[in-house]
C-alpha cells in the first residue's frame, strides 16, 4: 500500500471487532488499514487518509489508563465514525458524559432511526442491530443530535452532520446488524472513497508475497481436515515447490467419528498423500486430571507441537529446517488476546505460548491469518476446492476435548431462580462456560429453562438475552428438550476427560450430524457443537446442542430449530443410557461464545 492510496484508518482500541471493521470496509470495496491507538495521530497525517473509524474496546473510557487518541484528531476535518467504545471516547472528549448503564446490552436490539441523514441515508426506520456494551452516553456532546435509539439506549446513534463525526453504540460490522453494510457504505461515501478492492487481486498478491518471502524455506504444515488448514495448504502448494511442503494430520483422540479416514481420503482425491500421527494416548494422559478450560487448551496446543517434533525426528528431518505452517484465521488471533489492547477470550490451540514464541522468531507461516471464515471459503472456491469441503461446518483444533466439560467436584445441585414468567421455571446450573461480553471474557453459569406451557423458541431467545443482560452471574440459557427423570434437579458429578466419555460424545455428535444432514438442516446451520456436561439426574450426563447461525464466527445467533425436529433429535439422543438430559442452547454470541470452553 502506498502512503498516497486513499483509505480509511481503523483505530484499534482492543475490541473484538477492530479487524472485522477493516475487513468489512474492504469487502465494500474501499481500502482500509488498522492502526494502534498510539500511532493514530501520526498515521492520520499521511496524504492518503480520508477518514477514521474508532473501534470498540474492552475498557471503560473513564477508567485510568483506558486507551485514548489525541483530541486534535476530532478537529482535523477528517470524517470520524466511533463504534461502541469509540463512540464513548468521542463523546467524552467533546464534552458529554459517559456512565455505566443500568441495563447492559449484549446481542440483538431494535434500532429506531430518528433522522435518515449522513450514515443513515436510505436506512429503514426500524431494524435489528447488535449490541455489546456495559457503558453508555448520559448526554450528547454540544452540536450533536441523536440519530437513533433502542429501548434501553437513548443515544444508540449520534452525529454532527456538518463535521461528519458519527457515533454508533452498536456494531455495524457484524452480521447481526441488518443494515450494517449500508451504514458503512454511507460512511465510505462521506469519506469520498472509490471502490476498488477485490478478493481475486488479494489472492494473486498473497501468492506472490508467499513466493517472495518463503521461496527458500520448507514448511511443515499441521492439517486438521477443516476448511482453514486445507485452504492454507492448497494456497501454499500454489506458492512453494512440492518438495518444500509437507502436511501432517494428528489424531488427537478428540476427532469426530470416521474423521481421520475421511480427511485422508479427501486429500487423496486432491492428489496429496497425508501423513497421520496417532497420538491419542499422549493427549489423554496429559489431560487426565485437567478440568480448567484454559489449561486444557494450552496443554493441547503444546502437545500438537510436541507431536510435530517427534514426527519430524521419525522422518529424519531436522526441526530447524522446517517452518511451522498453520491454517490460523483472524478470529483465532483476536480471541486469544493477540492485539495490543484486546482481552483474551480463549487461547486457540494455534496461539499457545510456544507458537507465539515461534511467531516472534519468524518461524511460522499462516497465509490466512488476516481472513475470516467466509473469506477463507471464498479463497477456497477461487483455488478450485470442492464445495462439499468448503461448506463443512467448522471444527476446532482441540476437537471434542473442549466440548467435554470436566469437574473435580460433585454433588452441587441446580438452584431455582425466579423466572418471572408463567409456565416457565428457571435454575442456575452448577457448571460454568466461557462467554464474551463487552469485548471481555466471562466465565459464568448457564440458566436452565423448563417449560410447562407453549412457547415460541424466538420468544425464549429474547427472554434468554434479557436474563443474561440483567444478571452478571449468567452468560447462557438452556432449554430442556428431554429428561430421563422428569422434574429431578440436575446435580454435578465428578468427571474427567476419559476415552469413555469422549466415545459417548462422539456417538452423540454423529447422531446429530446425520440428523442435520437427513433433515436438510445442515446447510442452514453454521456450526453445531454438541457438548457433554457432567450434570446428572441418575447415572448419566447432560448433552447440549448448540446450533448457531453466523458469517464469520465473531458473532452468532442461536439457530431456531422447529419443535418437531427438536423433539425428534432429543428422542434419538435419549436412546443412549449415558444421557440423562438433552438441552438446547438459546444464547447468541455475545453473550456466550460458540464453543463452551
Ligand atoms: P468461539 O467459541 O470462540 O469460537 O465463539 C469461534 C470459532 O472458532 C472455533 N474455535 C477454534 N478453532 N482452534 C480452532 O481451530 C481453537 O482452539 C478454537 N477454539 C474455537 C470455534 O469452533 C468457532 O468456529
Amino acid at each position: 500500500m502506498q502512503v498516497t492510496d486513499p483509505r480509511i484508518l481503523v483505530v484499534d482500541f482492543g475490541g473484538q471487532y477492530a479487524h472485522l471493521i477493516a475487513s468489512r470496509i474492504r469487502r465494500l470495496g474501499a481500502l482500509s488499514e488498522i492502526v494502534a491507538v498510539e500511532d493514530a495521530l501520526e498515521a492520520s497525517r499521511l496524504p492518503g487518509v480520508r477518514g477514521l473509524v474508532y473501534s470498540g474496546g474492552p475498557a471503560s473510557v473513564y477508567e485510568e489508563g483506558a486507551p485514548r487518541t489525541p483530541e486534535e484528531l476530532l478537529t482535523s476535518g477528517l470524517p470520524v465514525l466511533g463504534i461502541c467504545y469509540g463512540l464513548q471516547l468521542i463523546a467524552l472528549q467533546l464534552g458529554a458524559e459517559v456512565h455505566r448503564s443500568e441495563i447492559r446490552e449484549y446481542g440483538a436490539a431494535m434500532l429506531s432511526v430518528l433522522d435518515c441523514t449522513g450514515i443513515f441515508q436510505g436506512a429503514a426506520g426500524s431494524s435489528r442491530v447488535w449490541m455489546s456494551h456495559g457503558d453508555s452516553l448520559a448526554s450528547l456532546p454540544p452540536g450533536f443530535v441523536a440519530l437513533g435509539r433502542t429501548e434501553d439506549c437513548p443515544y444508540a446513534a449520534i452525529g454532527h452532520v456538518q463535521k461528519k463525526i458519527y457515533g454508533l453504540q452498536f456494531h455495524p460490522e457484524v452480521m447481526g446488524t441488518d443494515q450494517g453494510d449500508l451504514y458503512l457504505e454511507n460512511f465510505i461515501s462521506l469519506c469520498g472513497l472509490a471502490k476498488s478492492w477485490k478478493m481475486d487481486d488479494y489472492l494473486e498478491r498473497t501468492i506472490r508475497e508467499l513466493r517472495d518471502k518463503y521461496a527458500e524455506q520448507r514448511v511443515f504444515m499441521l492439517i486438521s481436515g477443516g476448511v482453514d488448514s486445507t485452504v492454507a495448504f492448497a494456497l501454499l502448494s500454489r506458492a512453494l515447490p512440492a518438495l518444500h511442503l509437507r502436511g501432517l494430520l494428528i489424531d488427537t483422540g478428540f476427532m469426530r467419528a470416521s474423521e481421520i479416514e475421511n480427511v485422508v481420503a479427501s486429500f487423496h482425491e486432491l492428489g496429496i498423500d497425508l501423513r497421520v500421527a496417532h497420538a491419542a494416548r499422549d493427549f489423554f494422559s496429559r489431560l487426565a486430571d485437567v478440568t480448567d478450560p484454559e489449561e486444557k487448551r494450552t496443554i493441547i496446543g503444546r502437545e500438537f507441537l510436541a507431536v510435530r517434533e517427534r514426527e519430524l525426528e521419525k522422518m529424519e528431518l531436522n526441526v530447524q529446517d522446517w517452518f511451522l505452517g498453520q491454517g490460523t484465521i483472524y478470529p483465532d488471533t483476536i480471541e486469544s488476546g493477540g492485539t495490543r489492547h484486546s482481552h483474551k477470550i480463549k487461547t486457540h490451540h494455534n496461539r499457545v505460548d510456544v507458537v507465539t514464541e515461534m511467531i516472534a522468531a519468524g518461524r511460522v507461516v499462516e497465509p490466512l491469518r488476516d481472513l475470516y471464515k467466509d473469506e477463507v471459503r471464498q479463497v477456497g472456491r477461487l483455488l478450485g476446492l470442492p464445495e462439499e469441503l468448503i461448506m463443512r461446518h467448522p471444527f476446532p483444533g482441540p476437537g471434542l476435548a473442549i466440548r467435554c466439560l470436566c469437574s473435580a467436584g460433585e454433588g452441587e445441585m441446580a438452584k431455582e431462580y425466579p423466572s418471572g414468567w408463567e409456565g416457565l421455571s428457571t435454575f442456575v446450573l452448577p457448571v460454568k462456560s466461557v462467554g464474551v461480553q463487552g469485548d471481555a471474557r466471562s466465565y459464568a453459569h448457564p440458566l436452565l429453562l423448563r417449560t410447562t406451557g407453549e412457547f415460541q423458541l424466538s420468544d425464549l431467545c429474547q427472554k434468554a438475552l434479557r436474563y443474561c443482560n440483567e444478571n452478571p452471574l449468567v452468560n447462557r440459557v438452556l432449554l430442556t428438550l428431554a429428561e430421563r427423570h422428569s422434574g429431578v434437579l440436575p446435580r454435578l458429578r465428578r468427571a474427567f476427560l476419559t476415552p469413555e466419555r469422549i466415545e459417548v460424545l462422539r456417538r452423540a455428535d454423529r447422531i446429530v450430524y446425520e440428523f442435520l444432514k437427513e433433515n436438510g438442516l445442515y446447510a442452514q446451520i453454521w456450526q453445531c457443537p454438541v457438548v457433554l456436561c457432567p450434570l446428572s439426574q441418575g447415572h448419566g450426563e447432560a448433552l447440549i446442542l448448540r446450533p448457531v447461525v453466523s458469517l464469520d464466527a465473531m458473532t452468532a445467533s442461536p439457530f431456531l430449530m422447529d419443535a418437531s425436529h427438536r423433539l425428534a433429535i432429543a428422542a434419538k439422543l435419549m436412546t443412549d443410557a449415558n444421557i440423562d438430559l438433552v438441552l438446547y442452547d438459546l444464547t447468541g454470541k455475545p453473550p456466550g461464545t460458540i464453543e463452551w470452553e
